[in-house]
């Protein structure tokens, strides 16, 4: 069941089209990963989300609420990081936000900065701040444009450790990331490139859909092993035996059955996988 469906998106600047007929859906309860290089449209179709820029196409949101936490800070400057929890609050007319607040704070780290100015918040600082306010009424759907970054590593790793509870609470989110290790942790991932959706499906899928797997060999005979495998392979050879294919779980025991005949024995072998950053950089490439 979705909990958000966009048809036949498209977002015009004058004459440039910054998202082009993007379908997308977010499933109730996933982790759906938005990625794509600087300008790829992910935080235009978030705005578009949240009507703050003209488009073409439907949007349908199902979700009783909605928590958004923006690219750029949305925070008042001159008010303290408690003010802003509580104005937050009081927008999402939370009728006793002291408690939340508390919670907020606590999840992001930031109870003995509560009140610094968030004008005087390192960036990371204010990133926590942000993801606090976002939060704070608790919302079904959760949509996070780059919550992470400027925050330092163990920070995040806390953030993502949330976001698993929250989905394990029932809760979805929709987030993008440059960081392929949060990419990881989605359920699904959407990857856009100027304007489009260019792949989409879990990590895993993702790698097997774009990207060559290697097989190495490590074998008795190198010379020979090779001669006979570049019949019917793109085989290199680089102190080990590594075969391109496509799927490599069911090329390999095809590979040694050939090598087997030939009266080579097989040493070792290992399969090895393109990792999501492989598959990006290629996609990015084409
Ligand atoms: N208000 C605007 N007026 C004109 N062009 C815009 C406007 N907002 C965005 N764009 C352009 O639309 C394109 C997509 O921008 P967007 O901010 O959606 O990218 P993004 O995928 O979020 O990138 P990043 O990873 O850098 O955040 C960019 O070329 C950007 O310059
Ligand atoms: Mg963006």
């Amino acid at each position: 069941m979705n909990i958000l469906e966009i048809s036949d998106l498209t977002v015009r600047f004058a004459e440039f089209l910054a998202v082009k007929d993007l379908n997308l859906s977010v499933k109730r309860g996933e982790i759906l990963g938005l990625l794509g290089p600087n300008g790829a449209g992910k935080t235009t179709t978030i705005r578009a989300i949240f009507g703050m820029v003209p488009y073409e196409g439907e949007i349908r949101n199902y979700a009783s609420s909605v928590g958004w936490m923006p690219q750029h800070s949305p925070l008042y400057l001159n008010l303290t990081v408690e003010e802003n929890l509580r104005f937050f609050a009081s927008l999402h007319g939370l009728k006793n936000p002291k408690e939340r607040v508390e919670e907020m704070l606590r999840l992001v780290q930031l109870e003995e900065s509560r009140n610094r100015l968030v004008r005087n918040l390192s960036g990371g600082m204010k990133q926590r701040a942000m993801l606090a306010c976002a939060m704070i009424h608790d919302p079904e759907l959760l949509i996070l444009d780059e919550p992470t970054a400027g925050v330092d590593p163990p920070l995040r790793m806390n953030f993502w450790e949330h976001f698993q509870r929250l989905k394990d609470a029932g809760k979805t989110i929709l987030v993008t990331t440059h960081y392929m290790d949060e990419a990881e942790r989605c359920e699904r991932i959407v990857m856009m490139r100027a304007g489009e959706k260019i792949a989409e499906g879990s990590p895993e899928e993702i790698k097997r859909f774009a990207g060559e797997e290697t097989v190495m060999l490590w074998v008795e005979d190198m010379k020979g092993s090779f001669r006979i495998l570049s019949k019917y392979y793109d085989v290199s050879l680089n102190g080990q035996i590594s075969i391109s294919v496509k799927d490599a779980p069911s090329e390999l025991p095809k590979i040694i059955s050939i090598l087997e005949k030939a009266g080579i024995k097989v040493l070792k072998s290992e399969i090895k996988r393109p990792s999501l950053e492989d598959v990006f950089l290629r996609l990015m490439e084409e």
